[in-house]
């Protein structure tokens, strides 16, 4: 495996292996590297020739109040298990190469960005379509694989994609769990072994939800209330930042569940806010 932490290389390598006929295929990620991660690097090597796995830590993605000095890093375990899952280039690039001091060019869905976790991180996933598209123009990638643990974030880098033709093709790769259920996310770090063994009831909350859905129970409204009250019973100490009932192209908000939806939630337990979400159907 390569690694390589400037961007004039990686570009220089990746056009070479272009050139080569090569193609190639980018997971990007934040590190601290997890299995939920190594799914997509398994995906990508089944689509492409060269796999490439982004490492970076983005700070426009973060709100100054939010954990971008406590976000987790293990450099050496995620070199050692990028490289075990068949990595061709592990491109880690310092924050300081990847933004000028003056960087002042933005892009944004605004549309998809401004519910479920707009409301709370209002310019996050300006910061995510900005370092994505850095990384595509880069890179050049034929396909890019991200994961629906993040459905909204999923979503919107879909319709960047479409919407400004990028010749890439996005690959959306199922949500892994822990075996108790808990959603694979490298911020589970921050929950206490109290907290960490309370958390999977996020997860028995949407199966909740799930099960009443074929029951008949059809109101968003219903439903909320459904999750909250067996978040509020299970794990007291949580707090539901959102739970939405959404189309799951679109993210409108439903208040009636018709065939499917995607049912999305965020919940601070501890230091972590935990997301998760789940297609219901009738
Ligand atoms: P990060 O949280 O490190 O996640 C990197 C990729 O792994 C994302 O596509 C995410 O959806 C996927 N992923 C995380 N946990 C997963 C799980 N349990 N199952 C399946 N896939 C999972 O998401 C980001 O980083 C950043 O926003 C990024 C896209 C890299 C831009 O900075």
């Amino acid at each position: 495996m390569e690694i390589i932490s400037t961007l004039e290389e990686v570009k220089a390598r990746c056009k070479e292996l272009k050139k080569q006929g090569k193609s190639i295929a980018l997971v990007p990620t934040m590190g601290f590297l997890h299995a939920g991660h190594l799914s997509l690097i398994e995906k990508a090597r089944q689509l492409a020739d060269i796999v490439v796995v982004s490492r970076f830590v983005n700070p426009t993605q973060f709100a100054p109040n939010e954990d971008l000095d406590a976000y987790p890093n293990d450099p050496n375990h995620d070199r050692s298990v990028t490289e075990k899952a068949g990595t061709d280039i592990l491109f880690e690039p310092p924050a300081s190469a990847m933004y000028h001091a003056d960087h002042a060019t933005w892009v944004e869905v605004p549309e998809l960005a401004k519910g479920l976790c707009g409301v709370t991180r209002p310019t996050h996933f300006r910061g995510v379509c900005t370092v994505v598209t850095k990384l595509f123009n880069l890179i050049q990638p034929d396909f890019a694989c991200f994961g629906e643990k993040d459905y909204q974030q999923l979503t919107i880098i879909r319709r960047m994609v479409r919407d400004l033709n990028m010749p890439v093709e996005i690959v959306g790769c199922p949500l892994v769990r822990e075996e108790d259920g808990l959603a694979m996310s490298s911020r589970n770090a921050y929950l206490t072994k109290e907290e960490r063994a309370l958390a999977p009831q996020i997860r028995k909350g949407l199966l909740l939800l799930q099960e009443k859905a074929k029951q008949g129970e059809h109101s968003a409204e219903n439903l909320y209330s459904l999750f909250a009250g067996h978040i509020q019973k299970t794990i007291p100490s949580a707090r539901i930042d959102y739970v939405r009932m959404v189309d799951k192209d679109s993210l409108e908000p439903l208040e009636t569940l018709k065939d499917s939806a995607v049912v999305a939630v965020a919940v601070y337990l501890g230091k972590a806010r935990l997301l998760d979400n789940i297609l219901i159907s009738r």
